[in-house]
């Protein structure tokens, strides 16, 4: 692709085609100065202009075809939607309107959103959860394999791993398990696009037999906000039934900005790799030491997160801190150092934050890291008690399903008093983000406990981007019939 860009630079074309900027030069400069120049310049059409026409150069495919290489796929797919479509596509690859695919409860919500618009029927498969700690790992093997004896019918399966606290499931145990019945895996692997290229990380989903994997680069790669692969493997998914699904979705006019810094970071990490994820490794394992030094910090890790009904493995590259000690949240905890220290954190939860490492990091980013949390250690005490976050339990959070997620999203719909909202069937979701698994879901019955936890969320700090009232006096329901 960078190469593609250069010759592209080099034959000095003047396009009459998009985009319209022209490399830049009908950009205002205010926006130059901000942006330069060099980002109009990367983004360049593909059909006439990176490529020929016809695409006879076969740029994208080459630089797809180097992706499945590099991380030992079969095939590999560029998309320029984030993971958000990259999971829709695989769905939709599996599963069609009303048929069944297994779904773990705790999904991000692009694949709820992937059910709202495929009317694929949800068989739910329940986590792990840590009631104690209240978070969710991966579910386990033997919770699958009931589920397919129970729904023999379901197209597949979709498995969530790493998780936004970077804890694993055992996707090896769990493709055995899909393919005994003839079933595909899909991985929405949107945290775990480094994994293929070191040892020491968790296994990844094609070296662990899964079918379609799905990864963010954005997130722990090199690549520009919004890149994503998917790749896939073995006959159980077709690839052009994925292709041709894949088009109902995606954007005709992908960047070659998005494409160029997947392919560059390919190069990087075959080349490279290795020897960044070796020092990334190593300076988180000092970091969570140095943390752990800290008063009232605590990085979780194996202790907390390994166990029978807990997850299989964890990436030691996200630093998971837990803020208990210092009677704060982490929605306190974010904000502050945000504000006061300049520093910003991904997850950030009732009581804690997560920090995530990646290959761009070394001693002088963690350091900073930890100066920033040695200060919010010592303000801590001055800053308000949190207010409580009503934690359901885990039983509480099952919600009844009454409807398909997708005939409860374009029913009929009341916007109704939150008391009133108790015993009716939801409309919308209601998602704490991150890390963007919905509390409510279109088609959910809606319980005291699970608006209490919503609503006490949002009074502690949580973010609550999907319901029509961002207020939550009010939910969005499925009308009654009169
Ligand atoms: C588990 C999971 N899947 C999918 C996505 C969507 O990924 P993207 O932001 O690349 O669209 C996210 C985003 O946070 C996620 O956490």
């Amino acid at each position: 692709m960078l190469e593609a860009l250069q010759a592209y630079r080099e034959r000095g074309y003047t396009p009459f085609n998009p985009p319209g900027h022209r490399q830049g030069r009908g950009a205002d400069p205010r926006v130059l100065e901000i942006l330069g120049e060099a980002v109009f310049a990367a983004d360049v059409i593909s059909v006439n202009g990176l490529d020929d026409r016809l695409n006879r150069q076969g740029v994208i495919e080459e630089a797809q075809q180097l992706m499945a290489e590099a991380v030992g796929a079969e095939q590999a797919f560029f998309s320029t939607c984030g993971s958000s479509l990259s999971v829709k596509s695989a769905m939709l690859s599996v599963a069609g309107p009303h048929e069944k695919l297994i779904v773990p409860r705790h999904v991000h919500k692009s694949v709820i959103s992937g059910l709202i618009l495929s009317g694929v029927s949800p068989v739910w498969l329940s986590p792990h959860w840590d009631a104690e700690r209240h978070l969710s790992h991966p579910p386990g093997v033997d919770e699958v394999r009931e589920l397919f004896e129970a729904e023999p019918e379901a197209k597949g399966m979709l498995l969530v791993t790493p998780n936004d606290y970077g804890t694993c499931g055992d996707i090896a145990a769990i493709a055995e398990v899909c393919h005994e019945f003839g079933k595909p895996l899909i991985v929405d692997e949107a945290w775990g696009a480094h994994l293929p290229f070191h040892g020491d990380l968790p296994p990844w989903g094609m070296d662990a037999n899964a079918d379609v994997v799905v990864t963010s680069v954005h997130k722990s790669g090199a690549a520009v906000e919004q890149s994503s692969v998917f790749h896939m493997q073995g006959d159980l998914v077709d690839p052009n039934v994925l292709k041709a699904r894949e088009d109902l979705l995606a954007t005709t006019s992908p960047t070659s900005l998005v494409y160029a810094t997947l392919d560059g970071w390919r190069r990087h990490m075959v080349q490279h790799g290795e020897g960044l994820l070796t020092a990334a490794l190593a300076l988180a394992h000092s970091t969570r030491a140095a943390i752990n030094d800290l008063p009232g910090l605590r990085v979780m890790g194996e202790a907390e997160f390994l166990g029978e009904k807990l997850a299989k493995s964890l990436d030691p590259l996200k630093m998971v801190i837990d803020l208990t000690g210092l009677g704060i949240s982490g929605y306190q905890a974010a904000d502050w150092l945000r504000e006061h220290q300049r520093v910003t954190v991904g997850l950030s939860d009732h009581r804690r934050v997560v920090a995530q490492f990646t290959h761009a990091d070394d001693h002088r980013t963690a350091g900073i890291l930890l100066d920033a949390l040695g200060a919010l250690v010592k303000a801590a005490d001055e800053m308000q008690t949190p207010p409580p976050v009503d934690l359901p339990s885990p039983e509480d959070l099952q919600l009844e399903t009454a409807m398909l997620p997708r005939d409860a999203f374009f029913a009929e719909v009341e916007q109704v008093g939150a008391d009133q909202a108790i015993g009716r069937i939801c409309a919308e979701m209601v998602t704490p983000y991150p890390p963007g698994a919905p509390a409510i879901l279109p088609g959910e019955v809606i319980t005291e406990e699970v608006v209490d936890y919503v609503r006490s969320g949002l009074n502690a700090g949580m973010q609550l981007p999907d319901p029509a009232d961002s207020e939550l006096k009010t939910f969005r329901v499925v009308a009654r019939k009169p």
